[in-house]
């Protein structure tokens, strides 16, 4: 996959139109985590100090294309004007005179919500054409939204001459390193409530990898297609000839799937609920998993420690509750160690993860943490990405 990033592009006196994500969470008005914020920066910065005015795109929350005051985009200006340390200029829309007004007064400006929009979710030629008249160059920095072929991601790349922001570079690079073109051996850790969700995912990643880490729900719909009674756990038991297949496959690729040979159970699924570990074929009738057990963590650690590269989706258990956190902060800590000794390039990604690689302290270790939720998945499921498609 190739794209023109955006220090090949002449930016003097040009108004770059610049995709961003900023679909961050907000409670009563007010941005609680402004890391999709902070991450822009570097390309905001890039643009203004090369002569260029950015004028920022971006979706906030699901509106349906309609107007709504709680999806403003109003509502992240303080948090975006404090992590670029000046002032933004807010336009009411995306499109036409109010858009066109703000521009011309020059700085950093940001319109209003694609997604108020009909057209935006529907690639409407119309809309990306009004969007076009507004700049003169296309940079696309949202990699997190980029899984959504719409308006300002896809359409609008087509429309002008466009390049991959910092932040969308490094996505794009981290991701190449971790999947398409790793150092080997290459361990994959997946973990999530369930396979349904991931099927795609599994599929893909049996093809790919000599180590599959497979914890947290999905473990268990694993351990019940090999006939393991798994009480009364989470687990999709139609789900159980999918999860042989993927055996059998893993098997035929010379992929090495771990799955728990031992793990932790409790009778209730609340903070300091009492629990005992017990081998994976021995959960009591009334009893369910709730994480990945000391052993295999102490397997995981092993493999992993004999891995060069690795890509992290997924918690080994419930880690929002203690004591079930304790397999992927564990496992977490190995790796960001390794990473540190400099033997481990590690990646991650995904909106569960990258809060349980946060919570095990673990995050700022690693080689990579990608700022996507769902679009990571999806290239991590192999597929093609319509945003980064447009951008080559
Ligand atoms: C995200 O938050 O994952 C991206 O901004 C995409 O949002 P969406 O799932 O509403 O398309
Ligand atoms: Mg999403």
């Amino acid at each position: 996959m190739s794209w023109t990033s955006l220090d090949k592009m002449d930016l003097d006196g040009k108004r770059v139109l610049t995709r961003v994500d900023l679909n961050v969470p907000v409670e009563g008005g007010r941005v609680t985590d402004a890391t999709r914020i902070e991450r822009i920066v570097p390309t905001v910065k890039a643009i203004l100090d090369r002569g260029g005015q950015p004028v920022l795109l971006a979706h906030f929350g699901r509106p349906k294309g309609q107007r709504n005051d709680e999806m403003s985009l109003r509502q992240v200006i303080p948090a975006l004007e404090k992590a670029l340390g000046r002032d933004v200029t807010f336009a009411e829309d995306c499109v036409g005179n109010a858009a066109a007004e703000a521009i011309a007064k020059g700085g950093v400006v940001l319109l209003e919500n694609t997604r108020f929009h009909a057209g935006e979710e529907k690639n409407d030629g119309a809309l990306a054409d009004e969007m076009a008249k507004l700049g003169d160059i296309y940079c696309n920095d949202a990699f997190s939204a980029a899984h959504r072929a719409h308006a300002s991601t896809e359409g609008l790349a087509r429309r002008l001459p466009a390049c991959a922001g910092r932040l969308m570079a490094e996505e794009l690079n981290a991701l190449e390193t971790a999947l398409t073109d790793p150092e080997r051996p290459l361990m994959a850790v997946v973990g999530g409530a369930k396979v349904s969700t991931k099927l795609d995912l599994l599929s893909n990643l049996v093809r790919k990898v000599n180590h599959l880490v497979i914890g947290g729900g999905m473990a268990n719909t694993f351990l019940a297609a090999q006939g393991i009674n798994v009480g009364k756990s989470l687990a999709e038991h139609d789900m159980t000839d999918t999860a042989k297949d993927i055996l059998t496959r893993a098997d035929e690729m010379g992929c090495e799937i771990i799955l728990p040979h031992d793990v932790v159970v409790a009778r209730e699924f609340k903070a300091g609920a009492e629990s005992e570990t017990v081998a994976a074929n021995a959960c009591p009738a009334d009893a369910m998993i709730l994480d990945t057990g000391p052993d295999s963590v102490a397997r995981i650690k092993k493999a992993m420690a004999g891995c060069k590269t690795l890509i992290w989706n997924g918690p080994l258990g419930a880690f929002e509750i203690q004591p079930f956190d304790a397999a992927t902060n564990a496992a977490a800590a190995e790796a960001a160690r390794l990473t540190r000794e400099g033997s481990l390039v590690s990646v991650a990604g995904g909106g569960d993860t990258v809060a349980a690689l946060n919570k095990a302290g673990a995050a700022d270790d690693f080689t990579y943490i990608s700022s996507a939720g769902g679009a990571f998945l999806e290239w991590m499921e192999g597929k093609t990405l319509p945003g980064v498609a447009a951008l080559g």
